[in-house]
C-alpha cells in the first residue's frame, strides 16, 4: 500500500500491486478529434499492454465538466452549463468504445464521489496549512460587475507579449497564468476593456512542498519531456497557486468558517482528483478483493493517521498518467503536490504525447478546425486503421501533423502490404495444404525471432515508448514476409515445407498477440481464423510461443486498403475548414512556441523516422558550402518565456557563439555544458523570443540526440 519501495527504480511490469493507467480527462466543451484521441489511444494502447504481460490493472477517465470554457459556451448558448457539459459527456462515453478504447471506468467531474474525494482534499491542505489567503487582482467585466475568471478574459502574455488567455498563454510561450497576471484585460463576451479588482482568494503554497518535488521529479517515470521540462519550475521558485474563482460553475469551496461561499475550486483542482473518483468507482462496481482503489491510491487523507512530515516517506502506486505535452506542468507539479499534501501515493509515471497539429498548426475545437471523432467514423474506416497510425505514425513525443493521405500511405504500406499480408498469406498456406498448424518443431531461428519481438515489445513497455510497442508487431510480420520469401516454401518437399509454414503460423499467432493492443478488433479477428480458445485480448505474451491448434478456419484479408479517391476527398474538405479557420488564430493548446523552434537544430516536430530518403542529390559543391565545425557548450540556460528554448554559449574554436536551441524539455540544461557538439556556423542569424541565435547546434532523433565526435578533433576542426 503506501509503502513502495523505492529502492528499485526501474522496476519491470507486471509488479505484484495493482497498477492504474489514466487518461487527460477531455473538456466536456466540444467534440472530440484526433488531437485527443492520440493521448487518449496512447493510454488504451499501454493498458492493454500491460495486460499483455500480466499486469493487474484498471484503466480510468471521464469528463472534465467544469471551467470557464464550459460556463461561457452555455452562456452563449442560453442553457444550463451542466446541461451543455452532461451532452457532450455521453458522446464522449458513447464515442470512445467505437475506436476500441476501453475504459474500466469512465465518469465525470461533477459526480458526488468527485466532489467529496476534491473537498477532503482541499480540507487536508488547509488542515496541514497549506493554504493562504491573498488580494489578488480579478478581472471584472465594468458594464455587467460579473468577474471574468480564467478564459473569460483575453489579453497580453506578461512573459512573451503574445495574445493569450486568462488562465493560459496558448499562442506563446505556453505557460499557465495565475488571475491577474494577464495584461491589458479584456472581456471575452463584450470584447470591451475589463478592469481589476482586488478580491480575496485561497493560495496553495507549492514551496512547502518543494522538497519533496525535488525529489519526486528524480524519481518519477515516463517520457523524458515530462521528467525534464518540470525541473525548471520545481528547481526555481515556486509560486503560490490561486485554487479558487470567481464563478457559479465549479465545485463549491469547502467553506467551513465563511467568508467564501461565493467562490468555487479552479477546475484543475478537481479535475486531476477524477482519476481517483474514477478508480474508486471502478472499485466499488467490482469489489475491493477483485479490485481496490486503496492499494493504488493510498490511504489519503485520513484523520486518524499522522499527517505532514510525521507521515513518513511517501507512498508510491502503480500510478501512469497518460497526457498531451500541453499538461505536463498540472502533471508534475501541481498534482504530485496535492496527493502529497493529501496524504495519496505518489504517481510513477507520466507519459505525454506529442500533439497533433494540422498543417503543422495546432488543432482548434472552436475554429473547426480539427479532424473530427465522428468525421473518421462516418468515412467508414476501421477504428484500428487510426489507432495504428497514430500510435506509431511518429515518435510518441513528437508532433504529428495529421494528414489524410500520410494516413492512407500508412495503412497501405504498413498494415495491408506487411502486417495483413503477412498474417493472410501465410495462414491462407497453411489452411489449404494442412487444414491448420502443420505438425513440425518451430525452429531454433523462429524462436528467437519471437522472443526478440517479445523483447521490444516488454522494452517499449517499460520504457514507456507506446511507439515501440505498436512496432513490434509489425517487425516482426516483417520477418515473417522476408522468411516466406527467403525459404520458398512452394518449392520444398513436403517435410521441409511443412517445416517452413509451421514457423510462419506461429510467427503469425506472435504477430496477433504482440499486435493486440494498437489493433485490438483486427487482432481478435485473426484469433478467431487460428480458432484459439478465448479472446486474444485476455492472451499474455507467453502464447507468442504457445502451439497454435492444429486446424483452423480458412482465413480472410484482414485488412482493406485505403483508396486513393477516398482520402482525396476528405483531404479538400479538411483543407477547406483550415483556410476558414486560418482567418482567426485560436487554438485549443500551447503550440506557439513550436513554430519558433522550426529552423532550429530541433527535430522534435518532424517525423523523422518515417520520412522517405530525400531523393534530390545535391553536389559536392552546395556540401561544402555548410560551415560545421567542432564546438564545445561552455554555457547553458533556458531563455525566459519560452519552454523549449535553450540559450547556449558555444566555444568554435576561433570564435565564441551565442546559440539558441530547442533542447530545454529533453535534456538536463546544468548537464549541457562540457559537452561537445557539432555546429553549423553559417547559417543566417535568427531572434527567438528575443534572442539571437548565431548557428545552429545538430540534433538526432526524437529525442535532440546531441551530434558529438568521438575522439579529440580540435575546437573549431571542420566537420566534412
Ligand atoms: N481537461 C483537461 C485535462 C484534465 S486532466 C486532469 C484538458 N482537456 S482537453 O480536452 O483539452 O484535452 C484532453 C487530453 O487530450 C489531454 O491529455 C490533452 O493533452 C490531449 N490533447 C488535446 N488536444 C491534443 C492534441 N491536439 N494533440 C495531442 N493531444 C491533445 O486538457
Ligand atoms: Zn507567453
Amino acid at each position: 500500500m503506501s509503502e513502495h519501495d523505492h529502492g528499485d527504480d526501474n522496476r519491470r511490469f507486471p509488479t505484484d500491486d495493482p497498477a492504474v493507467v489514466t487518461c487527460g480527462l477531455p473538456y466536456a466543451n466540444g467534440d472530440l478529434h484526433v488531437g485527443h484521441l492520440r493521448s487518449i489511444v496512447a493510454g488504451d494502447v499501454f493498458t492493454r499492454a500491460l495486460r499483455s504481460v500480466g499486469q493487474e490493472t484498471a484503466f480510468v477517465c471521464g469528463s472534465d465538466m467544469h471551467g470557464a470554457p464550459i460556463a461561457v459556451e452555455a452562456e452563449q448558448e442560453g442553457r444550463s452549463p451542466r446541461e451543455v457539459a452532461l451532452e457532450y459527456h455521453e458522446t464522449y462515453a458513447e464515442q470512445f468504445p467505437q475506436f476500441g478504447v476501453e475504459f474500466d471506468n469512465y465518469g465525470h467531474t461533477d459526480e458526488p464521489e468527485n466532489v467529496e474525494l476534491t473537498r477532503e482534499v482541499v480540507r487536508a491542505l488547509r488542515a496541514e496549512g497549506h493554504l493562504v489567503e491573498k488580494e489578488v487582482k480579478v478581472a471584472y467585466d465594468p458594464t455587467t460587475e460579473q468577474p471574468l475568471p480564467d478564459r473569460f478574459v483575453e489579453g497580453t502574455c506578461p512573459y512573451c507579449g503574445e495574445r493569450a488567455r486568462g488562465d493560459e498563454c496558448d499562442e506563446g510561450c505556453g505557460r499557465h497564468l495565475e488571475p491577474g497576471e494577464i495584461e491589458d484585460p479584456v472581456s471575452v463576451a463584450t470584447g470591451e476593456p475589463a478592469e481589476y479588482r482586488l478580491r480575496e482568494h485561497e493560495f496553495f503554497r507549492l514551496a512547502d512542498l518543494q522538497e519533496y518535488l525535488q525529489a519526486f521529479i528524480d524519481r518519477l517515470e515516463g517520457t523524458a519531456n515530462a521528467r525534464k521540462q518540470p525541473r525548471e519550475w520545481i528547481f526555481g521558485d515556486l509560486e503560490d497557486w490561486c485554487i479558487t474563482r470567481d464563478m457559479d460553475w465549479g465545485i463549491d469551496y469547502p467553506d467551513e468558517d465563511g467568508g467564501h461561499e461565493d467562490l468555487v475550486l479552479y477546475v484543475w483542482v478537481d479535475a486531476p482528483v477524477e482519476y481517483i473518483a474514477s478508480t474508486k468507482q471502478y472499485s466499488e462496481r467490482v469489489g475491493a478483493e477483485a479490485y481496490d482503489w486503496r492499494a493504488v491510491w493510498g490511504e489519503g487523507p485520513d484523520p486518524e493517521l499522522p499527517s505532514g512530515e510525521e507521515r513518513g516517506p511517501p507512498g508510491r502506486g502503480d500510478i501512469v498518467h497518460v497526457i498531451g505535452k500541453d499538461i505536463i506542468q498540472h502533471h508534475t507539479v501541481f498534482w504530485p503536490a496535492m496527493l502529497r499534501a493529501a496524504g495519496y501515493d505518489e504517481p510513477r509515471a507520466v507519459v505525454a504525447c506529442g500533439w497533433v497539429t494540422v498543417d503543422g498548426e495546432g488543432l482548434s475545437t472552436s475554429r473547426g478546425r480539427a479532424v473530427w471523432a465522428e468525421e473518421y467514423l462516418e468515412a467508414g474506416f476501421e477504428p484500428d486503421l487510426l489507432r495504428y497510425y497514430l500510435t506509431t505514425a511518429g515518435g510518441f513525443q513528437d508532433d504529428v501533423d495529421f494528414s489524410w493521405e500520410r494516413f492512407r500511405q500508412r495503412v497501405n504500406d504498413e498494415l495491408v502490404d506487411d502486417l495483413g499480408n503477412f498474417l493472410y498469406r501465410s495462414l491462407l498456406f497453411a489452411h489449404r495444404n494442412y487444414g491448420g498448424t502443420p505438425e513440425a518443431d518451430v525452429s531454433e531461428d523462429v524462436r528467437a525471432a519471437v522472443r526478440d519481438a517479445v523483447e521490444q515489445f516488454r522494452d517499449g513497455l517499460d520504457g514507456y515508448e507506446v511507439r515501440e510497442v505498436g512496432d513490434a508487431a509489425v517487425d516482426l510480420a516483417r520477418f515473417g514476409n522476408a522468411y516466406i520469401q527467403n525459404n520458398e516454401p512452394w518449392n520444398l518437399d513436403d517435410d521441409a515445407a511443412a517445416r517452413v509454414i509451421r514457423d510462419c503460423v506461429q510467427i503469425a499467432k506472435a504477430v496477433t498477440v504482440l499486435a493486440e493492443p494498437v489493433i485490438p478488433d483486427t487482432a481478435e479477428r485473426v484469433w478467431e481464423t487460428l480458432d484459439e480458445p478465448g479472446s486474444v485480448h485476455d492472451a499474455t505474451v507467453d502464447a507468442a510461443l504457445e502451439t497454435p491448434p492444429a486446424e483452423f478456419h480458412e482465413p480472410a484479408e484482414p485488412f482493406e486498403p485505403v483508396d486513393e479517391d477516398h482520402v482525396a476527398d476528405l483531404a479538400a474538405r479538411l483543407e477547406e475548414r483550415v483556410a476558414e479557420s486560418d482567418t482567426d488564430t485560436e487554438t485549443d493548446g500551447a503550440t506557439g512556441a513550436e513554430s519558433e523552434t522550426e529552423d532550429m537544430a530541433d527535430t522534435a516536430d518532424t517525423d523523422a523516422d518515417v520520412e522517405p530518403l530525400t531523393q534530390e542529390r545535391i553536389s559536392h559543391e552546395m556540401f561544402q558550402e555548410l560551415d560545421m565545425r567542432v564546438g564545445r557548450i561552455e554555457s547553458a540556460e533556458p531563455v525566459e518565456g519560452a519552454d523549449e528554448l535553450v540559450r547556449l554559449e558555444v566555444d568554435v574554436g576561433v570564435d565564441r557563439r551565442q546559440v539558441v536551441a530547442g533542447l530545454q524539455q529533453l535534456h538536463d540544461v546544468d548537464d549541457l555544458p562540457g559537452t561537445r557538439v557539432v555546429v553549423l556556423v553559417n547559417l543566417e542569424k535568427a531572434e527567438l523570443f528575443g534572442v539571437e541565435s548565431n548557428g545552429m547546434v545538430l540534433a538526432a532523433g526524437e529525442e535532440a540526440d546531441l551530434l558529438t565526435t568521438h575522439d579529440d578533433a580540435a575546437l573549431g576542426g571542420r566537420v566534412r
